[in-house]
């Protein structure tokens, strides 16, 4: 462990919440550090990056011994279904351990502060894009790794950071780290991004490069403009060109099957209520209606209940 650690502190107890896609990408990403996996059930796993195969099996425990276990860090990498869950893991850790969501979606500080506290709480975001499958041949669930992209978090005045950010330096996987407000400013644009090609994908019944020739994306500038509404509400200026951005994003994403579509075609629980739906929340709380949103989350949630629809 000393030659893993640059600096004075020699043990880091690391845990990552989560067994899906992107709880296996920080595993392996993660390796050197040895953090155990957190969830509700467990195998060994592949991850296949570049064509190259690799066999994991981390240290895993159930959630309600992982609650009764103080860790340094953990890393949020569930669905958000899993947030009650996540809230008895947070219930009783310690003050100084410190918590990085990288889930989709806002309303982690809602819903995790209290217990925790603000510093302890460091909510970023990844462009990194990792899709779970059966892998046949070996019996295995395998993450593959279909896009290698940035991954930020704030600089949060926790005594954690510097070290948190040496130690991924020391492993070779840098992370972005920037003001709060710059990495606020990114969810928002990320959370908007995923409320146009999300619920759409899922609309449409179609991976992402098909959705902006279809008429169905004339309801794009309507999304954006209410969801601007809700963001300048909260303080954040979005860029002008948004609607051309999400158009090049789901064309540079063309093959992808959006995760509230593969959610779908696994009778899995959706994302909606923390992407669209936040912003219909955050809407109502000011006083506001946004009827294009509120109309996308009714149908998808209409076809996620009954995917025969
Ligand atoms: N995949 C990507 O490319 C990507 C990229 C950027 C951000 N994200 C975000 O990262 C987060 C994790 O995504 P993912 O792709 O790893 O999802 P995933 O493969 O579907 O895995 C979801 C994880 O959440 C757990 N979970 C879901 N519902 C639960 C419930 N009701 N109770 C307990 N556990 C529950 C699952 O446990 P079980 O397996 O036991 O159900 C699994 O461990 C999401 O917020 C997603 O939007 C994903």
């Amino acid at each position: 462990m000393g030659k893993i650690y640059p600096s004075e502190r020699k043990f880091m107890n690391m845990a990552i919440a989560g067994t899906g896609a992107m709880a296996m990408f920080y595993a392996y990403s993660l390796k050197p550090l040895s953090p155990t996996l957190i969830g509700r059930r467990y195998r060994p796993f592949l991850v296949t990056e570049s064509g190259k195969q690799t066999l994991l099996d981390p240290p895993f425990v159930s959630w309600n011994d992982a609650a009764d276990t103080p860790w340094d860090v953990i890393i949020l990498a569930v669905k958000w279904p899993a947030m009650p869950l996540v809230q008895q893991l947070l219930a009783h850790q310690p003050n100084e351990c410190l918590i990085i969501s990288l889930m989709n979606g806002m309303g982690q500080e809602a819903a995790l502060i209290p217990p925790l506290s603000p510093q302890q709480l460091a909510c970023g975001l990844t462009t990194n894009a990792v899709t779970l499958s059966w892998n046949k041949h070996h019996r295995l669930p395998e993450a593959t790794v279909t896009a290698r992209g940035e991954t930020t978090i704030p600089l949060m005045p926790h005594p954690l950071i510097p070290f948190w950010k040496e130690t991924l330096d020391h492993i070779g996987w840098s992370w972005r780290f920037l003001p709060l407000e710059a990495v606020l400013r990114a969810r928002w644009v990320k959370l908007v991004q995923n409320s146009v090609i999300n619920p759409l994908s899922v609309l449409a019944n179609a991976p992402n490069g098909a959705l902006p020739d279809l008429p169905l994306w004339h309801l794009m500038p309507d999304l954006i403009h209410e969801a601007r509404m809700i963001a300048q509400t909260a303080g954040i200026v979005l860029p002008s060109n948004l609607g051309e951005q999400v158009t090049q994003l789901a064309r540079a994403t063309a093959p992808n099957i959006s995760s509230m579509l593969q959610d779908v075609r696994r009778h899995r629980p959706t994302e909606i209520n923390s992407i669209n739906g936040y912003l219909v929340q955050q809407a109502r709380a000011h006083g506001m209606h946004l009827p294009t949103h509120e109309a996308v989350i009714a149908l998808v949630d209409r076809i996620a209940s009954n995917p025969n629809v």
